[in-house]
């Protein structure tokens, strides 16, 4: 082992960072090695883009701002036109995501946009880039790359997240496109088991795409979403957060990703969707962060939880609950549905409703900006959203 990692460091240049910034628009060779003392070198494996990754996540998780989740699949994002009586075509699709990422002054509120893959390649339909148009609203363009979940044979009716082979070249491809940030979500369920075989699967695929994506620049979100389905209580959920979380980074440091350079996106810790008992935000914010602490190393830079399906005040309201005093991570959100819902219904398909419908967002974007503050009220809000958007055994 000693002698192979000796081979391996003489080998192996030591990449000057002028040359790293020179050439970032090519692919750099797959790892640097960080000295330690002017004689050693760390057997430790840094990207090449190391410095570029902790500078993307900090802009992304940056004070007052967080993530619009706008990476529904062509699938998922027909579900939601036809939620609204509009057929699922490339123009329906290209009007509504440019409708999204040309709301007037989003970038105060969103930093990142998780984009699905046509949307990367994809003008807006006044022929702009949609990633062009982002960036010069100061939000970074990320990607889905996971390839979608399937049944994980011989275990109790689980999942597992498939996307691993030709990730690399796919997350060149992405850089240079202008993706700066990747996603990857693999579920749990709590009402299936969650088995052993599951979670080490869903955790050992994350520190996969995570190294992989570091090593093409991208700022990888680490999403084991833990499912709102059952009738479990929220005790239930914390325990299962806590084995899900421990592999998680367990196999995030067995594969020498870079912490300051991830971002996580968990599911806050609620009851069970069918549970009698509901849980407060003062609730949710006690259990969630208690979680946090003890699994999350503070050198993560941020912390963008998921909706899963709770309505779209809830969602602020308990993200407020969490930032009432300092936390040793930007906590903050990267919500999809909790920030599209009265967005979509709004617009419902119509030009002479684009306007509203971009209102619409601005109003959950900035509801959810001063929760990351701390300072979100409740004030003023709709019944549309305080409607729960739960569907049992959803599929995103
Ligand atoms: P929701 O906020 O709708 O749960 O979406 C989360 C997600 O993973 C989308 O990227």
């Amino acid at each position: 082992m000693a002698s192979a990692s000796a081979t391996l460091l003489k080998s192996s240049p030591i990449i000057d960072k002028s040359e790293w910034i020179k050439g970032q628009n090519l692919r750099q060779p797959s790892a640097g090695f960080v000295r330690c003392h002017s004689t050693s070198a760390l057997t430790i494996r840094a990207s090449s883009y190391a410095d570029e990754l902790v500078k993307t996540a900090k802009t992304i998780a940056s004070p007052g701002r967080g993530i619009l989740a706008m990476d529904e699949s062509n699938a998922t994002c027909g579900k939601r036109l036809d939620s609204i009586g509009l057929e699922n075509t490339e123009a329906n699709r290209q009007a509504y995501r440019t409708l999204l990422v040309s709301a007037p002054g989003l970038g105060e509120y969103i930093s990142g946009a998780i984009l699905f893959e046509e949307t990367l390649y994809q003008s807006t339909t006044e022929g702009k880039k949609m990633v062009d148009v982002l960036v010069e609203q100061k939000i970074v363009p990320g990607i889905k790359v996971d390839k979608g979940l399937v049944p994980l044979p011989g275990s109790n009716n689980e999942s597992w997240c498939q996307g691993l082979d030709g990730l690399s070249s796919r997350t060149a491809a992405y850089y240079q496109q202008g993706a700066r940030f990747a996603k990857w979500r693999t579920v749990v369920s709590i009402p299936n088991g969650p088995s052993a075989l599951a979670v080490k699967e869903a955790a050992w695929g994350l520190a996969r795409y995570a190294a992989i994506s570091q090593d093409s620049g991208l700022v990888p979100i680490v999403e084991p979403e833990i499912l709102l389905d059952g009738e479990h209580g929220i005790d239930r959920t914390f325990e299962v957060a806590q084995k899900v979380w421990a592999e998680v980074f367990f196999y995030l440091a067995e594969n020498n990703v870079l912490f300051e350079g991830i971002l996580l996106k968990p599911s806050m810790v609620t009851p069970g969707a069918e549970c009698k008992d509901k849980a407060t935000p003062q609730q949710v914010a006690d259990y969630t962060l208690k979680l946090l602490h003890r699994r999350i190393p503070p050198a993560v830079p941020g912390i963008m939880f998921l909706s899963g399906g709770q309505s779209e005040v809830e969602a602020t309201l308990n993200l407020n609950a969490m930032n009432q005093s300092p936390n040793p991570w930007h906590v903050s959100f990267s919500y999809a549905r909790a920030l599209q819902n009265t967005c979509l219904k709004t617009w419902g398909g119509r030009p002479e409703n684009v306007k509203a419908a971009q209102d619409a967002l601005l109003t959950r974007a900035k509801a959810n900006s001063l929760a990351q503050l701390g300072k979100y009220t409740g004030e003023g809000e709709s019944e549309e959203a305080k409607k729960g958007m739960f569907v049992k055994g959803y599929v995103y």
